[in-house]
């Protein structure tokens, strides 16, 4: 491995960032949900490395940050009035808009979709970056594909090694789930991806109605059924009752659990769901390191973010055998 490429967050690193991004290079930042891979977007080069640096496939389409509402300009064919008005509530946030594209915006960044996927990062360091690289940036998740999405610089390293030009670190990311997703299609709302701002939250604040995928064909590329996963063998369990390896590792909720298991850890012993969604990838992760072979884990109430939490333990179980 080259020399460690990570760099702490702050105006001379961020600076440097944004050169290298300028110049066709990729870099990976925090957001307030989980670590990019960024490239400018009207750069199709530089998106075709993020792809080969995460073993990511070519019809999985990436998420384009903006740091001001003027770049959506760039980026929209059209700007719906309802689509400003959710943009207007939620950005800066964790909530990403797919709308129709305008043709200027690469293929490779859309998987060649008539449609672009694009959201305002509620993170200093990430609006700073996009500002100085003067442009939008594309950026998926900083992880190898499949793998859970690092939460820390140290995790992007430990998965990405030295493909990144550049790591600013930014510390843990606040929020520690990816943003929800929400189509827009012919004067509805769809949503595609359970994330960090409640579905429920966006219906309150704006009145407007957010329809399940199951309401129509439409479906987001790249949400496959295993996905956010550690490399360990990961079940999901109601309680602790269900799990019978006392060799395993086991993440609870909200109460220690009473068998003495390898390792445990507490998701929120508030039983908090924000809490919880900011530990949960940072367990796996950390697990990871510290070679669990298996994890149960217990699953969140089924409510407001508790939907994006059990989505991302569902993913990560997915074809992992079970008891
Ligand atoms: O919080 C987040 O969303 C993070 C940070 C870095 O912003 N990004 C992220 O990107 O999680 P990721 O790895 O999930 O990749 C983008 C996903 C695709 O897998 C796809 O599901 C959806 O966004 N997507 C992108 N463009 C789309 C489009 N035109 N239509 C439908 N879905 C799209
Ligand atoms: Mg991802």
């Amino acid at each position: 491995m080259k020399k460690n490429n990570i760099f702490r967050a702050n105006g001379a690193s961020i600076r440097k960032a944004a050169a290298i991004l300028k110049k066709g290079g990729v870099v990976a930042f925090p957001t307030e949900t989980v670590y990019g891979l960024g490239a400018c977007v009207f750069n199709p080069k530089a998106a075709a490395r993020i792809f080969e640096i995460k073993k990511r496939p070519y019809f999985d389409p990436l998420i384009v940050h903006i740091a001001q509402k003027k770049q959506l300009s760039l980026l929209a064919a059209e700007l719906p009035s309802k689509v400003k008005k959710i943009a207007d509530k939620f950005w800066p946030g964790s909530l990403t808009l797919v709308f129709e594209k305008k043709k200027s915006v690469p293929d490779i960044v859309t998987a060649g979709l008539n449609t672009v996927a694009v959201r305002m990062p509620d993170c200093k360091i990430a609006l700073k970056l996009i500002e100085l690289a003067g442009q939008p940036i594309a950026a998926p998740s900083a992880n190898s594909f499949s793998r859970t999405s690092p939460v820390r610089a140290q995790h992007v390293r430990n998965q990405l090694k030295d493909g990144p030009d550049m790591i600013l670190d930014g510390g843990k990311t606040r929020k520690g789930l990816e943003s929800t997703i929400v189509k827009f299609e012919k004067g509805k709302f769809y949503v595609l991806r359970q994330g960090a701002v409640p579905v429920e939250e966006i219906e309150k604040n704006t009145g407007l109605k957010i329809l399940k995928p199951a309401d129509s064909k439409i479906q987001a590329p790249g949400m496959l059924k295993k996905h956010y996963a550690p490399k360990a063998t990961v079940i999901a369990v109601k309680n602790e009752k269900e799990a019978k390896d006392l060799n395993a590792a086991y993440i609870a909720f909200k109460d220690r659990p009473q068998k003495k298991f390898k390792m445990v850890k507490i998701l929120s012993s508030k039983g908090c769901l924000e809490e919880a969604a900011a530990n949960l990838f940072d367990f796996f992760h950390d697990l990871e390191k510290k070679k669990a072979g298996k994890i149960y884990i217990e699953k969140a109430p089924a409510r407001g973010l508790g939907l994006a939490i059990n989505d991302r333990i569902k993913r990560a179980a997915a074809e992992a055998g079970g008891e």
